[in-house]
This record gives structure tokens, sequence and C-alpha cells, in this order.
């Protein structure tokens, strides 16, 4: 069997050393020899891995498209990636790709041109590096309703904020050691600023609710706005601040849809995503029978990523060998996507106040009027003999709910300033 290699960087060099070295193992479960015949790079000059075969290398990367098999897509970003995968489709190739900004942006023109040529789309490592997540939601889950999705999906942010909050370094020099590391990229935008965990909850959300969701329809909020005193102020409530991926189902008197979002929150210590540590991933899944599923591990790098390509690899070989294909797009539920003030989440409030009778009635008369119930309030009369640094925690509300009762406290009388507002997720 005929396979094509689109880029050869950090992953598509890893696939290539495995499906060398490992060609008996996949020729055995697929049922086929698999042949790379091709490797297009942009510069075929270029020093490379000594696993990467020279003579396989080209720059015509339409060929390597139109003329295998399988067609393995590692360039990344909008084009030429699309237009390479639709032109192998058209081929009659299986594709493979990691590319979670093409899917989450082109997903279903992708799954169509599939359907047309009657061939498989395999994306297994577009989400959450090395673990399994696309096959546990597209598959695993079939029989199953989703009601949320909670992640760290984006290894960058995931080691900045660990980084933050284990060795108390400010949000720069965090950054500077993730790209030391070779984590961050020398532009750590789409990392940094959540672009790529939000085309992840895009495509998660897009499974786990049999929706089409883009990534317009996710709201994104990254991470570089969390100072040392956040972190600082997260240990002292006993929490951690994550970066998090959430796609969750509502459904109740005042909304029906589903809210997809990626921002910081903070995530009380003893709950599983706060000990996810440095690069690592983690995804919690919760449906009605299963209950909670949680899926643990590597979530970038070369060889961890390649992993989960391979695994589409032989999938999709052994379906060209014995016949079957891929599950197709699966869209039919067709939920409307909730604006973010629809969302529901908890809120952490500090607040600077009058340490007098009456100060915590008007704060909890603020929540209250707003359909705003509190979980917990917890003062500390560090700040002077006349002011208390009172924080409260709320249960989980709309977000529209939980920022009119901010509002109302940044005007209320007794109220000197509102420190902090952090979400909370997890409780
Ligand atoms: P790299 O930037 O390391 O590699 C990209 C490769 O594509 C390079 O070999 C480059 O060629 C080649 N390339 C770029 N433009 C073209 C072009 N126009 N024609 C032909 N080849 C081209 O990317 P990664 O390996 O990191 O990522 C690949 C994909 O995998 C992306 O979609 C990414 O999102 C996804 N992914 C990556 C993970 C990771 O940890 N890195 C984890 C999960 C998914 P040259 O070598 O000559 O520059
Ligand atoms: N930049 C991504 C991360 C790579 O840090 O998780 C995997 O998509």
């Amino acid at each position: 069997m005929r396979v094509g290699v689109l880029g050869s960087g950090t992953v598509g060099t890893q696939v290539v050393r495995l499906l060398l070295e490992q060609a008996d193992d996949f020729a055995a479960r697929s049922g086929a020899n698999l042949e790379i015949t091709g490797i297009a790079v942009r510069d075929v000059s270029a020093p490379r891995d000594a696993a990467v075969p020279r003579h396989l290398l080209t720059d015509d990367a339409t060929d390597v498209a139109t003329s295998n098999d399988i067609v393995i897509e590692l360039i990344g970003g909008i084009e030429p990636a699309r237009t390479l995968i639709l032109a192998a489709f058209r081929a009659g190739a299986s594709v493979i790709t990691g590319n979670k900004a093409l899917i989450a942006a082109h997903g279903p023109e992708l799954y169509a041109a599939a359907a047309a040529a009657n061939t498989d789309f395999y994306y297994e490592a577009a989400v959450a590096g090395a673990i399994p997540v696309v096959y546990a939601l597209r598959e695993s889950m079939a029989g199953d309703r989703v009601t949320s999705v909670l992640g760290i999906v984006n290894g960058t942010t995931n080691y900045i904020l660990d980084e933050m909050s284990t060795k108390g370094l400010s949000f720069d020099e965090a950054l500077a050691a993730a790209q030391a590391l070779g984590y961050a990229e020398a532009d750590p935008t789409a990392d940094v600023d959540g672009l790529d965990a939000a085309a992840k909850a895009a495509i998660i959300a897009s499974l786990a609710f049999h929706t089409r969701v883009g990534l317009d329809d996710v709201e994104v909020e990254g991470i570089r706005s969390i100072t040392a005193d956040d972190i600082r102020e997260a240990h002292a409530s006993g929490c951690e601040i994550k970066l998090l991926a959430i796609a969750q189902r509502r459904e109740d008197e005042h909304a029906n849809g589903i809210s997809v979002r990626v921002h910081p929150a903070l995530v009380p210590a003893d709950h599983p995503l706060a000990s996810v540590h440095g690069g690592f991933n983690a995804v919690l899944v919760e449906a009605e029978s299963a209950g909670r599923l949680m899926f643990y591990g590597q979530g970038a790098g070369g060889t961890p990523t390649a992993s989960a390509v391979l695994s589409d690899v032989v999938a999709a070989a052994a379906h060209r060998v014995n016949g079957g294909q891929a599950p197709r797009e699966s869209s039919y539920a067709d939920l409307p996507i909730l604006g973010p003030e629809k969302a529901l989440t908890r809120y952490q409030v500090q607040l600077r106040v009058a340490d007098a009778p009456g100060s915590l009635a008007a704060m909890a008369q603020a929540f209250a009027d707003n359909d705003v119930s509190i979980n917990s309030v917890r003062q500390s009369s560090y700040v002077s003999d006349e002011q208390a640094l009172v924080t409260i925690v709320t249960h989980a509300a709309p977000v529209s709910h939980l920022d009119a009762a901010v509002e109302r406290l940044r005007g209320e009388e007794r109220v000197d300033e509102v420190v902090s507002v952090h979400r909370v997720e997890g409780l």
C-alpha cells in the first residue's frame, strides 16, 4: 500500500521513522505492506534526522497528495494543507492529519470530501497528542449521551502555569523556559492566547454533541493576563489555575444548547485536573450512562503524536484491505451554540470591604438579587483594622447573572475594591 507523507517536521519525522522501523508490525496489524513513496517538505536540502531517507524527499507536495493510497498531512495551518487534502481525497486516498486548526475551520468540507471519495478521514493527533480522545468521543461514546467535557488540551500553557505555580516564576519567565525547552514556538501566540486549545475544543464539542462547532463558536481567553499574584491567591484558596477547554450541554428552563469555551479557571487542588503537571494533557468526559471518564497523557511532541497518527494509519490501511470505513461526520443533533453569557460557571470574587456591621449582608444581597447562590465566604482581616479581605465562591450560575452581581458589588458603598474575579471549575 502506497503511503505519502506531507511534512517532515517534529511529528512527520517520527511518523516516517516508526513506519520504517516497525514495518513488519504495521503489515501484520493492517494486512498490507506500507511503503512510503514520498515525503513532501518545503526545503529538500535542509538538514534532517537520519531516520528520514533523503531519496524520498520532494518539494512536489501535490504529487505526494495525489499518487498514494494513504496520505498523511503533517504540514499544519490552513493552506496548502486544505488544498492538498482535498486533492488527496479526489485521487481516492484515505487521509490522516493532526491539523486541528484546519479541522476547526473546514471540518465539514473535509468530511464531505472523504464521503464523496468513499475513503477514510482520521485525525486522532489533532486533539491532545497521544491521548486517544477523538476515538473515545467518536466511537467509544457513541452509545451514550455526553453532558460535558473538561480538559487541559494545550501542553505549552499547562507547562507555563505549572512553572508559575511550582517555582513562583512570572509569566514571562515561564514562557521563556517553555521556549528554551521547545514546548512553545518562537511565536507562542496560538498557545498562550488559547487559540490552539480553542480549535481542539471545537473538535471535541463537535464529536461530543453531534453538532458542527467551529473556531468562531468558541469563547476564548488565554493566559497572558495571569500574574504571580493570581497564582498565590489561587493557592490561598486551595486551588490551581489551569487553562481549560470546556464543552458543556445545557438543557434547563433558561437555555438549551451547548457552551464551548477556553479560559483560565481556578481548579480545586484535589481535582484530578489540578495534578496535571508540565506539558501533559488530560480530558475529563462526563456522560449520562458511563459517568465520569478521565484520559491522561502526553499532549504534544514528535513521538507521542506519531503514536496517534500511526493508529489512524493502521485503521485506514486495514479498511482498504478488509473493507469497512471510519465514522462519517455526525452532526444530526444540530444543537444551538449558546452565547458566552449563557455559560454556567462559578466565580471566586475577592473584595476589600469595610469591616463593619452590614458589609457581609450587603455583599450577600448583591448575589441574591441576581439569583446567584453563595457556596462559601472567607474573611481575613489582615488588610487593616477597618478593612477586611473577603473571598466569596458562588455556586454555578449563568455568567450574565454572575457579571451583574459583580457589577452591583463595584457600586456598593461598603465595597472599597473588587480585587479579583476568577472562574472556578471542577468544584
Ligand atoms: P513542523 O513545523 O515541525 O513541520 C512542518 C513540516 O511541514 C516541515 O517539514 C515543513 O518543511 C513542511 N512544510 C511546511 N510548508 C510546506 C509546504 N508548503 N509544502 C510542503 N511541506 C511543507 O510541524 P509539526 O510537526 O510540529 O506539526 C505538524 C502538524 O501536527 C500540525 O498540524 C500540528 O498542529 C500537528 N500537531 C503537532 C504536535 C506537536 O507536538 N508538534 C502535536 C499534535 C499535533 P521543512 O521541513 O522543509 O520546513
Ligand atoms: N502547541 C500544542 C501544545 C501542540 O502545546 O499542546 C499540540 O497540539
